[in-house]
């Protein structure tokens, strides 16, 4: 693979860590200073980057996201997952409210910085393959459905994520930022935060009514409990018919 950047904000050599590790990095060293941390994502192929992402989005939520917690903290019930954490700060609402809640991440930097701002059960792991338990609740907030990769890959995942359910589970999901009229945005990059270069890996985000058709491909209804304007964004409730 060939890299376009060039390592202007230290002098230490390159490293290649995980796919999602240089957000973790950068969410970790956030704890650690008190400072926020900014990172860069590279669309495949861009010189530049796309897009810089600040560490405090997943650790200072704004009111928009506090607002999509919220209402996934009244649907949720039993025992629960939160599928890729990220800094935690939603399981940590759960757990606070005295729920039973997991809080899963596919990179160590994230679990570590969910385990010192205080998450109890914290678990490493690739949904795509993770089998352990069984929940009655799968919550994925902030587009996470999209480690899946492509359209295809969100059929997988959404089987896969019915054979972690108990009897009468539910997966409650977050998701959209499809520009209006787009149904499927399929996409690929890297991170890249100081000198840690992240793996490329590839991400797919979906409007509410294309999830609505796969899902009902494998026996699942969608309902939308909330739905906002920014970006097309959207609460859907999965569940077998
Ligand atoms: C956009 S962030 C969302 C973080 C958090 N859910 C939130 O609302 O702030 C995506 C998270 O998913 C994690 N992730 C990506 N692919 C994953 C996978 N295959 N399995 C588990 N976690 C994954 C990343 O490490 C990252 O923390």
């Amino acid at each position: 693979m060939a890299f376009w950047f060039e390592n202007k904000d230290t002098e230490e050599e390159i490293q290649v860590v995980g796919p999602m590790d240089p957000h973790g990095l950068a969410l970790l060293e956030h704890i650690r200073t008190g400072q926020a941390q900014w990172f860069d994502y590279f669309y495949h192929g861009s010189k530049v980057p796309s897009m810089t992402l600040c560490s405090s989005m997943y650790l200072e939520p704004s009111d928009a996201q506090i607002e999509v917690v919220k209402r996934t903290v009244a649907l949720c019930r039993g025992k629960i997952l939160d599928i890729g954490a990220g800094g935690g700060f939603a399981a940590l609402i759960l757990q606070d409210s005295g729920m039973d809640v997991t809080a899963l991440d596919i990179s160590t930097y994230c679990v570590k910085a969910m385990e010192s701002i205080g998450v109890n059960n914290c678990v490493i792991g690739d949904i795509r393959e993770y089998k352990e338990s069984k929940y009655d609740t799968l919550i994925l907030l902030d587009s996470v459905l999209g480690c899946a990769g492509s359209i295809e890959g969100i059929s997988i995942l959404l089987k896969h994520l019915s054979t972690l359910l108990l009897d009468g589970g539910q997966i409650l999901l977050h998701d959209g930022m499809v520009e209006s009229g787009v149904r499927v945005f399929e996409w690929s990059g890297y991170f890249q935060y100081k000198h840690y270069l992240g793996e490329s890996f590839q991400w797919c985000n979906i409007s509410a009514d294309k999830l609505t058709e796969i899902a009902g491909q494998i026996g699942l209804d969608v309902t939308l409990p909330y739905e906002d304007d920014i970006e097309g964004r959207y609460l859907a409730r999965l569940v077998f018919s």
